[in-house]
This record gives C-alpha cells, sequence and structure tokens, in this order.
C-alpha cells in the first residue's frame, strides 16, 4: 500500500445544500419532510411494529427528539455521569400516513438522517432492517410493501440505548435527526450518487468533473438525457453540460466536466459557493434533479510548513465539538447549530473537528455556508473496547458500511477538509492496528482521494505508533503532548502533522480561583486523589488543567510559534454534556470548553479572540465582589494595542504589556469595593476601556434576546440570556435567585440552563436558578405568526418582560 504523498496539493470541490437555512436539500418536490406527527412510547412492546397495533395511548410529537434530555439527573443511571447521568433505555415510534395512488411507476424510499442507536425499522410489519450506529445516516425502500388510497402505512421504529456505558459523553436517546420521505421515478440519480471534484484549481481557472450514478429500475433499458450547469450564488449559468446514455437495468456511470474562468474560491473567510444542477429527462420530461452546491479551493499540507489554503500559508484555529444542543440535547435544530457557529466564528475559529463521529447534515451545510474547515471523524472505537458497551460490540458486522457511508454522505462538502479515521485508537498499541488501518484507508480512498485520511493518535514514539506504521496516514494528527511538538520533524522526517486535540483545560464560567498564576492539576495523575472545589468548579484564569493536558497560553505560544504546525483543535469549543472530569455525581457536563453549555463565552474565550480576530478586545476580569482587603488577581486580554493601564478606584495601577509567549496581563491588588477600570493604549493613544463596578444587592432581571423576531416555522429559536443584575444595572457575580418563565402566545419554552456543570435541575422546564448571575431560557416558536411574551419573575426581584414577533 503505497503511503499518498502529501507534498501534492489536495484539490477539493465540494457541493452542498441550496437552502442552507433549512433541511430541504432539493429542489423537486420529491423528499419530502417526515419529521411531524409521529407516535412515542418510552419502553418497549415485542409487537409494536405490527401494523396493528395500537398506539392510541401513545404521546405524540414531532421529531428530531431525544428522550433523554427530557428525563431527570440520577447518580445511578446507567449511562454514568460520562453519558451525562440522564436516562437512556429503549424506546418506540410509529407514524402513520397516507400515500395517494401514483399514476406512474413510482419508487418511496424512507431517509433517516441519524437515530440513536441500534435503530429497527419496519412498514406496515415488514422488517426493513438495523443500524447499530446512531451517527449513521440511512435509507430504506418502502415501495414493495406500501398501500395506497385510503389504507394507512405504518412506520414503526425502535430504538434501543439500553446497553450502557455506550460512550464518554452524551449521546441522546430517539430520532434525534430529521426523516425524510423520498419518490422517485424508475429512472433516477442514486442516493448520494453524485460526486464533485476539482482536477485543477486556481485563481484563473477552475475544471470541475461532476460524476453521476444513475440507477434504472425497469427491465427496459432506456434512453436518457442527463443536463448539468454550474450556477454561481445569483442564479447565473456559468458552464454546461449534457450527455446521453442509454440506461440499462441497474447503475449506470457518466461524468460531466466543466470550466470557470475566474471562479470566486471557497475559503473559512469568504465560503463561496456556487451550484451544480444536474436534470434527467427520459423522452423530454424531466424525471429526477439534484442540485449539488460546489466549493472551489486547494489546500496543501507540508511537513516544514503546515497548512495553506488557497496558496497561502494558513493556520487552522480548530476546535472540537461534540453533537449536542446544551439544555435541546441531541435534538437537531438548526438554529441551535447555526448560533454554536455565530459564537465560534466570532472568537475567530475557523476549523471544527466533529468530535467522534459524522455529524448531522445540517451542521456540515452550516459549515460549508459559515466558512468553517472541518475534520469529519468516523470512529471513537475500533475493534478493542473503549467504552463497555460502545461500538466494539457492531465493529465486526458494520464498520465497513458505517465508513461507507460516511464518505458517500458527506464527500461533496467543501467545508471538510480531512477525514478521520478513528480517535484514540486502541490498536495503535498492537499490530492489528496496522491491518485496520490500511483497511480503512483503502475504503476511503475507494471514494475519495481529494482529502488526506487521519486518525488521532496519543502515541508519539514512531516505533510503538501501530496506526503509524501502517503507513497509510496522509497526515498525523497527534491529540496533546504540546511539548513534544518540537519533537516532530526529527521523529517523523517528511511527515505532515496536525495538533487534533488540544488543552482539556477545565473551568467554570464565573469562578475564580487565586491566585492566578499557580496551576491547579486535576486530577493530578490516572486515578489520583485531588481535594476539588466543595461546590465542583473549577477557576476560569486559564489556571486548571487536566493532568494530560495543558494550559491555553502554553499550546497556543507552541502552536503560535512554529510554522509547522498547521494549527490546532481546542478540546473543546462548547463544554457539553458528560464527561465532568475531574469531579463525580452531580457533575454531569464537561468543564473544557471555551464557552459553557449555554453558549455563555468564559473569560480565555477572549484570549482566542484577541489572538485570532482583528476585532479590538479588551476583557478586563474578574468581577469586582469580593471581601474587603482580600488580594484579588485582575486580569485583561487585548489586541491592537502596546499596553493597557489598570484603575481601581480611580487610581492609576500602572501599565502593563504582555510579555514574550504570554496572552494576559495581570495585576495582584487589594480588594476595596468600588470600581476597576482597564484602559489599552496604543502609541499612547486610547484604543479601548472596561468598567466593571461592586455589585449591590440583587434588585432586577435583565432579559436579552438574540433575536427579537423569529420564524413561525415550529423550530425556530430566540436564545434569551437571563440576567440579575443589582439596581444600577451591574450583573451579580454571586447571584443564585430562582427565576420562573412564563411564555404566552406562539411560542414556548424549549430549555433552560446556566451553564453549571454540577447542576440537577431539569433542562425542559419553566424554571431555573441563575449560576453566577446568569441563566439562559430558550423560546421555540410554533407555527402560527404571532407575538411571544416572556415574563421572568422572582421572589424578591423586580419582574421582566421581554416581546418577541414571530413571523
Ligand atoms: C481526549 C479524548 C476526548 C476527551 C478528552 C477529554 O483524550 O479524545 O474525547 O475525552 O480527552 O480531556
Amino acid at each position: 500500500m503505497m503511503k499518498q504523498n502529501l507534498r501534492q496539493i489536495f484539490f477539493l470541490s465540494l457541493m452542498i445544500i441550496t437552502v442552507l437555512t433549512g433541511c430541504q436539500q432539493r429542489q423537486i418536490a420529491d423528499r419530502q419532510n417526515f419529521d411531524k406527527d409521529w407516535k412515542f412510547m418510552l419502553g418497549d412492546d415485542s409487537l409494536a411494529f405490527q401494523a396493528g397495533y395500537d398506539d392510541g395511548s401513545w404521546r405524540k410529537l414531532n421529531v428530531p427528539h431525544d428522550w433523554s434530555i427530557e428525563g431527570e439527573f440520577s447518580a445511578d443511571a446507567p449511562s454514568t455521569t460520562e453519558g451525562g447521568a440522564l436516562p437512556t433505555g429503549i424506546g418506540w415510534y410509529r407514524k402513520s400516513f397516507r400515500l395517494e395512488k401514483p399514476t406512474s411507476d413510482k419508487h418511496f424510499y424512507i431517509d433517516f438522517d441519524g437515530v440513536f442507536c441500534n435503530s429497527e425499522v419496519w412498514i406496515n410489519g415488514h422488517f426493513l432492517g438495523k443500524r447499530p450506529y446512531g451517527y449513521i445516516s440511512f435509507r430504506y425502500d418502502l415501495t414493495p410493501y406500501l398501500a395506497y388510497g385510503e389504507s394507512e402505512n405504518i412506520l414503526a421504529v425502535r430504538v434501543d440505548n439500553s446497553a450502557q456505558p455506550a460512550s464518554r459523553w452524551y449521546t441522546g436517546s430517539g430520532i434525534y435527526r430529521h426523516v425524510w420521505l423520498v419518490e422517485k421515478n424508475p429512472v433516477h440519480l442514486v442516493h448520494w450518487g453524485t460526486f464533485v471534484t476539482t482536477p485543477e484549481v486556481s485563481e484563473k481557472l477552475a475544471k470541475v468533473k461532476l460524476d453521476i450514478q444513475l440507477e434504472n429500475t425497469d427491465t427496459l433499458q432506456q434512453d436518457v438525457l442527463v443536463k448539468s450547469s454550474v450556477l454561481d450564488s445569483q442564479g447565473t449559468v456559468l458552464a454546461k453540460a449534457e450527455s446521453t446514455l442509454t440506461a440499462t437495468n441497474g447503475i449506470s456511470s457518466l461524468t460531466q466536466n466543466f470550466e470557470l474562468n475566474n471562479p470566486a474560491l471557497w475559503s473559512p473567510e469568504n465560503p463561496n459557493l456556487y451550484l451544480v444542477k444536474t436534470e434527467v429527462f427520459k423522452e423530454g420530461k424531466l424525471v429526477d434533479e439534484y442540485s449539488t452546491p460546489l466549493g472551489l479551493r486547494w489546500f496543501e499540507f507540508t511537513p516544514d510548513k503546515g497548512f495553506s489554503l488557497n496558496g497561502k500559508p494558513y493556520k487552522l484555529h480548530g476546535v472540537n465539538q461534540h453533537h449536542d444542543l446544551g439544555a435541546l440535547g441531541a435534538a437537531v435544530n438548526t438554529r441551535a447549530m447555526e448560533r454554536q457557529l455565530e459564537i465560534l466564528k466570532e472568537m475567530g475559529v475557523n476549523g471544527i473537528r466533529m468530535a467522534h463521529n459524522p455529524p448531522a447534515p445540517e451542521l456540515l451545510h452550516l459549515c460549508d455556508k459559515m466558512g468553517f474547515l472541518v475534520i469529519n471523524e468516523a470512529f471513537d472505537e475500533w475493534k478493542k473496547t473503549k467504552a463497555k458497551k460502545g461500538y466494539h460490540l457492531y465493529w465486526d458486522e458494520w464498520h465497513i458500511r458505517d465508513l461507507e457511508d460516511m464518505i458517500l454522505r458527506d464527500r461533496n462538502h467543501p467545508s471538510i477538509f480531512v477525514w478521520s479515521i478513528g480517535n484514540e485508537i486502541p490498536e495503535q498499541f498492537d499490530t492489528t492496528g496496522i491491518r485496520i488501518t490500511r483497511e480503512l484507508a483503502d475504503i476511503v480512498k475507494s471514494l475519495d482521494t481529494t482529502r488526506p485520511i487521519t486518525a488521532a493518535l496519543t502515541e508519539t514514539d514512531p516505533e510503538k505508533n501501530n496506526l503509524y506504521k501502517s503507513g497509510v496516514l496522509d497526515l498525523l494528527s497527534f491529540n496533546y503532548k504540546h511539548e513534544e511538538y518540537l519533537k516532530f520533524p526529527d521523529r517523523y522526517p517528511g511527515e505532515c502533522m496536525l495538533a487534533s486535540e488540544n488543552m482539556s483545560a477545565l473551568s467554570t464560567r464565573g469562578h475564580y480561583d487565586f491566585p492566578s498564576d499557580s496551576v491547579r492539576i486535576w486530577p493530578p495523575a490516572y486515578n489520583a486523589p485531588f481535594d476539588g472545589n466543595p461546590d465542583l468548579t473549577a477557576s476560569s484564569f486559564d489556571n486548571c488543567i487536566a493532568y494530560w493536558g495543558a494550559t491555553h497560553e502554553d499550546t497556543w505560544a507552541v502552536v503560535k510559534n512554529n510554522d509547522f504546525i498547521p494549527g490546532m483543535f481546542i478540546w473543546s469549543g462548547f463544554d457539553y454534556i458528560g464527561e465532568p472530569l475531574p469531579y463525580p455525581y452531580p457533575a454531569r457536563s464537561s468543564y473544557l470548553g471555551i464557552i459553557d453549555l449555554c453558549g455563555f463565552p468564559k473569560d480565555v474565550y477572549y484570549m482566542y479572540q484577541s489572538e485570532w480576530t482583528d476585532k479590538t478586545v479588551l476583557h478586563l476580569f474578574p468581577h469586582w465582589n469580593w471581601t474587603e482587603g482580600q488580594t484579588v488577581d485582575l486580569w485583561a486580554y487585548y489586541n491592537n494595542a502596546d499596553e493597557v493601564e489598570l484603575f481601581v478606584n480611580g487610581v492609576s495601577q500602572g501599565r502593563k504589556s504582555k510579555e514574550k509567549d504570554q496572552f494576559h496581563v495581570m495585576w495582584r491588588v487589594p480588594f476595596h469595593a468600588g470600581s476597576i477600570r482597564a484602559v489599552s493604549y496604543k502609541n499612547g493613544e486610547q484604543v479601548a476601556e472596561q468598567e466593571i463596578h461592586t455589585a449591590g444587592q440583587a434588585a432586577k432581571i435583565e432579559l436579552i434576546a438574540d433575536r427579537n423576531n423569529i420564524k413561525a416555522d415550529g423550530s425556530d429559536l430566540s436564545f434569551i440570556t437571563v440576567k440579575v443584575t443589582d439596581k444600577d444595572g451591574n450583573r451579580v457575580p454571586d447571584a443564585a435567585n430562582l427565576i420562573n418563565f412564563n411564555v404566552d402566545g406562539e411560542g414556548f419554552v424549549a430549555g433552560v440552563d446556566n451553564g453549571y456543570q454540577a447542576s440537577t435541575e431539569p433542562f425542559k422546564a419553566n424554571y431555573r436558578e441563575v449560576f453566577n448571575g446568569m441563566c439562559l431560557l430558550i423560546v421555540q416558536s410554533t407555527e402560527k405568526a404571532g407575538s411571544i411574551k416572556v415574563t421572568a419573575s422572582s421572589e424578591g426581584l423586580k419582574a421582566e418582560t421581554l416581546e418577541l414577533t414571530s413571523k
């Protein structure tokens, strides 16, 4: 097996979705959203697959649905705190639907974007199949079993997430992604049957190649005409191709080529998308159509210069993301995903590693549209056990199919630039790793040769790492151990590397442990006891890390200063449910994010913003409510300036500048109630200023919606930040008031949260305690336009209302 030479340029092109805000991929009405009006039962009944089964008492709901997020936290949850301490188990979904008798021969398919997990599907009592892997998308052919006209069709889905613990993070349970009903003529484009690549792309010219697979289910051969065109974002046709073919029964392949002059290139900064529209005609009649957006770009990894995009050196400012959406759980919601990406974009993030599984299709569409370079990862586990009931149970039977399906589904996304075949795979340490790595790389290369293959490794010794020894990894990704990066060029001569996971630094939003310049290692070693904080918090001064981890500043300094390191991927962008290390229950969500589970930035967010963006940043922290006379460390992250001056109660504490490889300045001062103020200067001129006052008693509630106008589509969301302030509007930094919410009109509470990793309050409730002065209310629209009145009240505080509009 020859290793692909990575010095070669990986030309990529991708195509994606036309309507990027929603879930529609197709432009013709042959793909119908099938999310509505399901029946659900939590529990098992071996007869529930039968068409005539009485589901009258079952709960009516729409998918995407995650039953785990609706449950209560428990120290005894089989998923353990790793899985979020929420219930798992078995559930059933049923949906009844009618179909008009088609006037011509038609095929009907059902597409599931993802069901967690071990789904089994029946139509009218006929078993269609099972899919153990909860992150994979799959299709079944319903055609032979359907009834038309007045007769009801019954789709039944059994979901079994009872084998636990199955994961190191929260998975959710249920039909948690979208479902589609697809109708096709006998001659049609195959599912995932188009593949756009760019054999050549430069600023002057892009050569675009479209591989098409066409299926004819008819026994008679059919003469078809296939027309494709490349459109720009305005809909102007830039290039066309036509092919005629006689399609015999089965699958036929054809290729079309296009050339575009002076193409608008795709990058995270300018995510220009084109569209390739393919139409299939039979006897002059349109029988199928597929629109695939296309992104034009090229990139290169080199051993000495790191990464370049479209010919220019490019540092990857990445984060790792698990799939949960905080209080909404795993249930896919496009707006919730978009908001996460907006918050990451503001921080300066340009890359996302999908840890450690294929994400929802909508997330990849958003990455194409908003501009993020994506590492798409297939597995966290191969044949060897990581979680007791993890994917290793299904490996032998399913890994080929699952990997193939991931590549086929996703290979047209311009955002995806690297395929990862695994994360921290135990097979690194024995020779089975060599064989399996080669097998997986062969599968990927058989479907896509335009992107490098990597795996996230922990073993840094080339002699000991069997995944490396396979010789087929195009790119060596390493998790943690940044102190060893400088040895890589010698240890791995001629190889390209990537930092796939970094830091694992712990923090709780709004919590600070002094002194700020001493680093706590929690836990200090595997299974070693440690003190921690009694309230299960971790300090936000970038001074608390896991023993395999490092501080943000130490790691970023190495990545920033060394050109051969293409960039890094922070573990993690957002806190996620599950894996609450270093603490036991009731801790149940992670401490490792730059952003808390609500989407509220922690302080270090601004360090990255100051380094990764051009926006002027001056972020002074912590708050100014301490014990009289207490020694307090004050930090400022800043950029676009040479120095920062701190004033405490109007008195200057001097100007400070960042030292080499340090990304903050610090003052150590005694606390006296009043105010602190930071002023940044460039060449002596003031650039920015921030002032913080000592807050008085909690008096008021403040409600700030991210969007006051939302869509009346039944799924749009308004994320409302709730702050408890004193009478003058200063946030009370330790406020813990219980807030009650009332939502009237055309909206309802989709979830509540406060970002505290050890809160056992439910996510689905109309109340929440603020944590360190803040909490989040998520309001979802109904399908009726109108106004939504949100009221927040709390004993002893002035109530507040907010009016949203849903159109
Ligand atoms: C890594 C692992 C991640 C997460 C992280 C926590 O080793 O790949 O999934 O568990 O540690 O620090």
